[in-house]
């Protein structure tokens, strides 16, 4: 099974929209058997909530299930558990390099999978309220990951 942890601050708005929608992307192309996506937040003062509500909105209006999900700390071995961290913005690189076993990991900057947008970290609609934009920039780095994985590992 190959893993894929998406990472931001709260958990609540930007990685779990990434791990809905990767997860849909990942049952319409048939690989749910192969690959599994989760999602987490540096910081816990969320811990235990379902996403944002803007979040929701977007998944319900693109019919994208987000059923049983509810946030959660990174840990520690989450660094060993998953084949691809991968984090919205420089700060949650930064965040997850404090973690212990976090200094030497490999994360991927979900911006990195879109080298044509001008923007380079994901914009957190927790504070802009843009969650719009938020799932453009996502649907669209999602199907590039997914087609690295296919790539590397299947
Ligand atoms: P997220 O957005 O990192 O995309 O889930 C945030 C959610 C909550 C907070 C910050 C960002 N907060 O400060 O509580």
């Amino acid at each position: 099974m190959i893993s894929v942890l998406f990472v931001c601050l709260g958990n609540i708005c930007r990685s779990p929209m990434a791990e809905a929608v990767l997860r849909s992307k990942i049952v319409q192309r048939g690989l749910s058997e192969k690959i599994k996506v989760d999602s987490a937040g540096t910081g816990d003062w969320h811990v235990g909530s379902v996403p944002h509500e803007g979040t929701r909105k977007l998944l319900d209006n693109w019919r994208i299930s987000y059923e049983g999900m509810t946030a959660r700390q990174v840990d520690s071995r989450d660094f060993s558990d998953f084949d691809y961290m991968v984090a919205m913005d420089d700060s949650n690189v930064d965040n997850l390099r404090k973690v212990p076993g976090g200094e030497e990991a490999t994360i991927i900057k979900f911006m990195d999978l879109l080298p044509d947008e001008q923007l380079r970290e994901v914009p957190d609609p927790y504070f802009t309220g843009n969650f719009e934009e938020v799932y453009r920039l996502i649907d669209s780095g999602c199907d590039v990951l997914l087609d690295r994985i296919v790539r590397e590992k299947l």
